[in-house]
């Protein structure tokens, strides 16, 4: 898992079709996706329950690239082998989540994953200063998490502040929440580099129809590299 800044589109299997995980990640990488983004909730940390490391495992061997799970569940720590032996390849914790997130991200680095840390909204980029050094990437939430749908929030200020933060650092910057293509150029422009989008990418198209994946993958990387043309 070769470290650039490009953009890389994430589609959020919240919004594709939960009886067809597999064909489904299969599709949207046909389609051009770059990271597929899988959402896990516990009913507790958030008001929403998916699915865990069993359903990861399932659905890995139907994606070739990188399998990017963003845990929305609290304690983390009992479940990192879980999810490493699941296959994932980017495992990423709530800072909100639990008093001891230096540890979790021992833990996940330890295990063999690519560490990631969330911000909520309400949550500041100070958050993550003292932890900076041992992650791969900082997702900055731009909608409370545990429902896909739901209108962008804008974090401009906190991604660019995280930015700058990171400097030189091999840290990706990712942007979770109400991505589309009017809300991508805002943060890409600030900073970011992996754009979660689970509506924006699933509308308009099935397993049976991906052409639109296709056009919605396209759409939402036009509208955010368009900020360096
Ligand atoms: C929200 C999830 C997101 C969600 C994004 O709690 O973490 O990944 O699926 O969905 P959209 O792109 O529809 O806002
Ligand atoms: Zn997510």
């Amino acid at each position: 898992m070769p470290f650039d800044r490009s953009i890389k589109i994430a589609p959020s299997i919240l919004a594709a079709d939960f009886a067809n995980f597999g064909a489904e990640c299969a599709a949207v990488e046909a389609q051009g996706a770059d990271w597929i983004h899988v959402d896990v909730m516990d009913g507790h940390f958030v008001p929403n329950i998916t699915f865990g490391p069993a359903t990861c495992a399932a659905i890995r061997p139907h994606i070739k690239g990188v399998m990017d799970v963003h845990l929305m569940i609290a304690p983390v720590d009992p479940y990192i082998d879980a999810f490493a032996d699941a296959g994932a390849d980017v495992l990423t914790a709530h800072v909100e989540a639990g008093p001891h997130i230096h540890r979790t991200l021992q833990a996940i680095r330890g295990a063999g994953m690519k560490a990631g840390v969330a911000l909520n909204p309400g949550t500041p980029a100070s958050a993550v200063a003292e932890v900076i050094d041992m992650v791969d990437l900082i997702c900055v939430m731009t909608v409370n998490p545990g429902f896909g749908g739901q209108k962008f929030i804008d974090m401009t200020a906190k991604i660019a502040d995280l930015r700058a933060m990171i400097g030189d650092r091999p840290v990706h910057i990712e942007i979770d929440g109400g991505v589309d293509p009017t809300t991508a150029p805002l943060v890409a422009k600030a900073g970011a580099d992996v754009l979660v989008a689970g509506s924006a990418v699933f509308r308009g198209g099935s397993v049976n129809d991906p052409a639109p994946y296709g056009d919605n993958i396209r759409a939402i990387r036009a509208a955010a590299e368009g900020v360096w043309t």
